[in-house]
């Protein structure tokens, strides 16, 4: 491994935007689709693989949405997020909070009971065996209307207390964050903390939304903001956290190449900028990956890669003591590296 991808693989970091179902990778999806008898549209590996060719975020979200089919009993939702877990330790994540999409199973007639018992025993055995501690965050499609998120919520009330937070993501543009105000007021009720994907492809209005009528506590992506002096500014001085996904960012073509991607820009305006995966399977590369390539195409230096990995710390939903904590373990890395 070169000195760079060592230097990034040992930093301790927090994976705050991941959804579980873009870490299906196309063997497991070729291995629980033979498994649960579910037919695919792929002979092969190879043909899944080949079909990853993404013009926008719908181009690839019709594929994401057909390939969680093959996602059917607890022991499957245990076996993806199991395996994603042994991946992001190997990228030193000491901490994630993972999405899942509880609508794209219950509306094809997998209990929310199914989802939650697998996901949740894959979240013990992250703990046991690799010392991670994990947050679950339920995320609501945005494609479908508010009343179906109210009806999700509905769905978590008796596993609340193992749900940090609540998201909003698939289709952005036509499905602003104004459509969902309510049901996140109601989340926020109910003690979870409230995630919003803005300004991935949509306008920088949508992220001014996000805050001024959805009040959430992160905004991921949130790359279009760089279009509105304004807002950079108010982001800033509220020291609001932008998941940023740059591997992400150029499959789906909302940056051209990597070597143009905002990331050094994000953190000299100021903003509390920080590095995940998205759907790592579908998008090339898992957390320590990302961290990599977009440090080699931007050529950032060690200095910025502790500050994206300090804010992942900061961005969290761990309580004060345990965030201290992860930077002290950071700050040691840092100096003896
Ligand atoms: N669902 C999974 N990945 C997503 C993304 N990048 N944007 C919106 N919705 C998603
Ligand atoms: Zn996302």
């Amino acid at each position: 491994m070169s000195d760079l991808g060592s230097f990034v693989a040992g930093l301790p970091k927090a994976e705050l935007h991941l959804h579980i179902e873009g870490s299906l990778e196309p063997e497991m999806m070729v291995a629980l689709a033979r498994r649960n008898r579910v037919a695919i549209p792929f002979a092969s590996v190879e043909e899944v693989r080949a079909a990853y060719r993404f013009t926008d975020l719908q181009s690839f979200l019709d594929i994401y949405y057909a390939g969680a089919d093959v996602l059917r009993t607890a022991e499957d939702f245990h076996d993806l997020a199991a395996a994603y877990f042994d991946r992001a330790a190997a990228d030193g994540v000491t901490h994630a909070e993972i999405f899942f999409d509880p609508q794209t199973h219950t509306h094809r007639g997998i209990a929310f009971a199914t989802v939650m018992d697998g996901l949740l025993a894959a979240v013990d055995g992250a703990r046991a065996k690799h010392g991670m501690s994990v947050y679950l965050i339920m995320s609501y499609l945005r494609h479908l209307d508010e009343e179906d998120a109210f009806a999700t919520l509905a769905m978590a009330e008796p596993w609340l207390d193992r749900l940090v937070g609540v998201g909003l993501d698939s289709s952005e543009v036509g499905n602003p964050p104004a459509k969902f105000a309510r049901v996140f007021a109601a989340s926020r009720e109910r003690g979870l903390k409230l995630c919003c994907h803005a300004g991935e492809e949509g306008p920088p209005a949508y992220v001014h939304e996000a805050l001024d009528l959805l009040h959430v506590d992160r905004i991921d992506h949130g790359n279009r903001s760089m279009e509105d002096a304004g807002l950079v500014a108010r982001l800033a001085r509220s020291a609001m956290t932008l998941t940023v996904c740059p591997l992400s960012n150029v499959a789906l073509r909302n940056v051209d190449r990597l070597e143009d991607h905002p990331i050094d820009r994000m953190l000299a305006a100021g903003l509390r900028a920080t590095i995940h995966s998205d759907d790592p399977a579908y998008f090339g590369g898992y957390i320590a990956e990302n961290f990599r390539a977009v440090a080699e195409a931007r050529g950032l230096g060690r200095e910025q890669l502790v500050t994206l990995a300090r804010n992942s710390f900061l961005g969290s939903f761990l309580p004060d003591d345990q965030v201290a904590a992860q930077l002290t373990r950071l700050d040691a890395y840092a100096e003896r590296t």
